[in-house]
């Protein structure tokens, strides 16, 4: 058996919360393998709207098991949080929801570290979730992190202790004054005495060596779906640097976050918005800064679903999407909120950048941000017929079905779900997956 992938090929929120719960049917197990609480993933049905952060997007059927991947990061407050909001949902943690051993778990300190940083950017500042992600991976890649095994063994606190006193130290030193700061509406000191109350619940779960554990799934014949966090253009190596987040989102990530070899990996899905969006800084070519732009975010209600802060919108920029689908080698597509474009006189699709005020090129340049990179567009018809009430796939109107077969023809990949509204039933299938 091969892990199928499930990942965003732009800068994030791109939807993919709801398509792994439509998927999940299909799966045994659903796995993340990177990013942690900065995550924002939303799923919709029967009128209850569900934001995942940490837990995989599977969980709300009964029959798949969630395996939170080594990756993964971990804050056990937020953690423990998601599990409460889900109390009324009857999902059974103690079987469906497994923990690798080696996932690292973001401290309280990390979280004031990530504040300490930002504020020390001043206006060059990542526009970081503030969850503690990035201090959290440097402490993995440094190797001083602790780990979800870690809590198991004895001298656990010893080791919190010294990591907190190291980080503690940075944080004076970055000038930062903590002592009024709020994590989570919680001082410090509350947070930290929430965050051993949760590591104490957390290891009342399933805790696995992650690596042997899907390895034999997988002899077992079992299918499982690994699902990205974050998108493509916000991966540490390729995405518009130092405007990222501090893990691998692309493909090559499930190998390293989940403990399986690259022969392993069967489909790659890839999912974007009919239109894109950005949260935080970094450059996004196809901004709008219009009323066009004020109107995609109205429609799509495009505010994160972690932080709630407004989302940057555009249109849809084919050079980065065929990046990402480079990257990943992605073998399907999944267009997500082809609603939100809906009642647009026209569409606008950009097809490549414009540098040095004449060269057209139709590839992501070193530079994202290079102030001579103008996006050059191809204009499309749009359509006026709502799209949230189609159940079939061929009442789609005439002009969107043209978008969709000019994406396809420019990416090379074909577009197998559209999905026109939040709610799981709001999925039309163009291709089996
Ligand atoms: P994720 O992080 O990739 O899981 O995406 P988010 O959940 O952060 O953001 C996607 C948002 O769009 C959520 O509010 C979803 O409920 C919503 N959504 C997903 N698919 C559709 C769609 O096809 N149409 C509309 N209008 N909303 C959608
Ligand atoms: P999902 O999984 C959109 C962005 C932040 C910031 C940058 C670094 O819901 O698609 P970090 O907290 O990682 O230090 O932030 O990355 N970012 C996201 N944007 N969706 C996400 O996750 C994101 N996770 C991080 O806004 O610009
Ligand atoms: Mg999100």
């Amino acid at each position: 058996m091969k892990v199928d992938v499930l990942l965003g090929l732009q800068w994030g929120d791109e939807g993919k919360g709801k398509v792994v719960d439509v998927l999940t049917p299909k799966y045994n197990v659903i796995a993340r393998f990177q990013g942690g609480p900065n995550a924002g993933h939303t799923l919709e049905f029967d009128g209850i709207k569900h934001v995942l952060h940490t837990i995989p997007s599977g969980i709300f059927h009964k029959n798949s098991q969630n395996i939170v991947g080594n990756g993964v990061v971990i804050d056990p407050v937020i953690f423990v949080n998601e599990i409460n909001k889900l109390a009324s949902r009857e999902v059974d943690f103690h079987s469906n929801l497994l923990i690798s051993r080696k996932a690292h778990l973001i401290l309280p300190s990390h979280r004031l570290l990530d504040a300490a940083y930002e504020a020390a950017k001043g206006e060059l500042k990542i526009g970081s979730t503030l969850k503690g992600i990035g201090p959290t991976y440097t402490d993995k890649t440094a190797r001083n992190g602790l780990r979800v095994g870690d809590s198991e063994a004895p001298n656990f606190k010893e080791k919190y202790k010294s990591l907190k006193f190291t980080h503690l130290k940075t944080v004076d030193f970055l000038n930062f004054d903590y002592s009024r700061f709020l994590i989570d509406g919680l001082s410090f000191d509350e947070y930290e005495k929430k965050w051993f109350e949760a590591i104490e619940f957390i290891n009342t779960l399933k805790h696995i060596d992650g690596e042997i554990y899907i390895n034999q799934l997988l002899l077992d014949k079992k299918s499982i779906l690994a699902e990205g966090a974050q998108g493509t253009l916000l991966d540490v190596d390729f995405g518009s640097y130092p405007f990222v987040t501090s893990s691998n989102t692309v493909c090559a990530g499930v190998c390293t976050g989940l403990g399986i070899s690259p022969s392993r990996i069967g489909k790659v899905i890839g999912i974007f918005k009919a239109y894109c969006t950005r949260v935080g800084s970094g450059p996004f070519p196809t901004e709008l800064f219009d009323a066009t732009g004020e109107e995609l975010r109205k429609k799509g209600n495009e505010f994160g679903s972690t932080t709630g802060r407004p989302r940057r919108c555009g249109w849809l920029d084919l050079p980065a999407l065929k990046y990402s689908i480079m990257l990943n080698g992605v073998t399907e597509l999944i267009m997500m909120k082809a609603d939100v474009l809906s009642s647009f006189e026209t569409i606008n699709v950009c097809t490549h950048y414009k540098i040095n005020d004449e060269e057209l090129i139709d590839y992501v340049p070193y530079d994202l941000s290079r102030k001579d990179l103008v996006p050059v567009y191809k204009e499309m018809p749009g359509w006026a017929a709502d799209l949230t009430g189609m159940t079939n796939i061929n009442d789609l109107p005439k002009e969107l079905v043209s978008y969709i077969e000019f994406i396809e023809k420019e990416v090379g990949v074909p577009i197998a779900i559209v999905s026109v509204g939040p709610d799981r039933t709001q999925t039309l299938i163009r291709k089996e997956i």
